[in-house]
């Protein structure tokens, strides 16, 4: 088996690492624009970025370049709804349908993430995911958006890896809004986000133009067989619902994509699961690398790693495509699977990356493998589009297909875009 006829190319950015123009256009203070300070490195911020805020054009251009079919990018939520909850920068909503119209004259699918970290600072200041008022305000600002772009919109992301911003931002504090606060309050946001996410489900089924294709953006932290005949004791484990807290896979995707509590589960009543499930059209995760536990280890002396320290392990794909599959029974889409390396500018002007080339053939060519055993795969979506702020690693760390000089706001495409190219042309038929 082939990947499909109609298969989804794409490559991704969001708002806060790319976008800049922090106070232009009408936008508001977001939590990563207003907070990380001292919680950075090199005491970088996102206020400018990649400038793709001005520059937007021009980046959509690079992306038809790429080959791709599709597009993912997230709504700044500060940009919409600057200072409060009822009132709608409609100027920050253009640049919206002016981008989604753009794409369109491209031929490039959009694919919407409504959530991708960063809070407006005037609900963080209200108490944020804490409240009732952030599920009641999601639900307007889903409402905003959808009304705006969904004539042009078909595919909705509602939140993107909450296991990431909920443990980074509240557990561990290492991402904004950089608080530690204990499991009950954990399990309260968490409640809340996937109230939210119900919410903004219906909300999209209601008003949407086009018949939506609706999922949210999972981590996948799959635990890999050691050896062939280990598999089911792998599948039963990475779905163990209490092996990390809210950074779990199944701790979200099982009531939101399943409508299931996850094992272990005593913060969540029926009800709520009856608010926070809608069924979805996929099963959408970002994907780097397979994770190890004690039982589960697979790293060893001198294991090859990306720039972020991530082991680099192709099998993932392949395995998490088939365990996602087999739990949810819904088709998968990969919103993110790419590497971090150190690029620079070669004497030739260019930038040289066959780490990056290499990773990328053999991660899809995994992702194949799932899809020739009868998984259904419906897009790749490679992290990222361009190099870009790297939330507390700041711009120090390289993810993008088109490096950016950020002295300049030059874009080179890197070797690997074209590498990349070249396995869309063929449908990965050369893989
Ligand atoms: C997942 C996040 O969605 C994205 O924002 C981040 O840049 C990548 N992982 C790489 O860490």
């Amino acid at each position: 088996m082939s990947f499909q006829k109609d298969f989804l190319w794409c490559v991704g950015g969001a708002a806060a690492q790319q976008d800049g123009g922090y106070l232009d256009g009408g936008k508001g203070l977001n939590i990563w624009d207003a907070l990380s300070e001292g919680h950075v490195k090199n005491n970088d911020n996102c206020h400018v970025a990649c400038d793709h805020f001005h520059k937007w054009k021009e980046d959509l251009q690079l992306v038809k370049e790429l080959g791709v079919n599709s597009y993912r990018f997230s709504v700044s939520l500060a940009r919409i709804y600057p200072k409060d909850e009822f009132t709608v920068n409609e100027e920050g909503v253009k640049f919206y349908t002016d981008l989604v119209a753009e794409l369109e004259q491209l031929g490039i699918e959009p694919i919407c993430t409504l959530y991708h970290w960063d809070m407006p600072l005037w609900l963080y200041e209200r108490g944020g995911w804490k409240t009732q008022l952030a599920v009641e305000w999601f639900e307007r600002f889903t409402k905003t958006i959808v009304e705006a772009i969904s004539d042009k919109v078909k595919y909705w992301l509602t939140f993107n890896e909450p296991q990431i911003f909920v443990g980074h931002g509240y557990q561990i504090g290492k991402h904004a809004p950089f608080e530690k606060l204990s499991q009950k309050e954990l399990q309260n946001i968490s409640r809340n986000v996937m109230l939210a996410h119900g919410r903004a489900v219906r909300v999209i089924k209601k008003y949407a133009k086009l018949s939506p294709k609706i999922g949210f953006a999972s981590t996948c932290d799959v635990l890999l067989p050691l050896d062939g005949d280990d598999e089911e004791k792998a599948y039963l484990a990475s779905f163990a619902g209490t092996r990390s807290g809210v950074y779990t896979p199944s701790w979200w995707c099982d009531p939101m994509l399943a409508g299931k509590k996850p094992n272990g589960c005593d913060w969540l009543s029926e009800e709520d699961l009856k608010e926070i499930y809608e069924p979805l059209d996929f099963a959408a995760y970002n994907i780097y690398n397979a994770q190890h536990t004690e039982e589960f280890k697979y790293s060893y002396a001198g294991m090859p790693l990306t720039d972020m320290g991530w082991s680099i392990t192709p099998e993932c794909m392949y395995y998490s495509a088939k365990f996602m599959y087999r739990r949810y029974g819904l088709p998968i889409m990969i919103t993110e699977n790419g590497m971090a390396n150190i690029d620079f500018v070669y004497e030739d002007g260019k930038v040289h990356d066959p780490q990056r080339s290499e990773y990328l053939r053999t991660h899809i060519r995994n992702l194949k493998c799932a899809t020739d055993e009868g998984v259904p795969v419906i897009g790749y979506s490679c992290w990222s589009f361009m190099d870009n702020f790297e939330w507390s690693e700041g711009y120090g760390k390289r993810f993008g297909l088109v490096y950016v000089d950020y002295r300049t706001q030059k874009r080179i495409v890197k070797d690997s875009a074209y590498t990349f190219r070249d396995i869309i042309k063929l449908n990965g038929e050369n893989l």
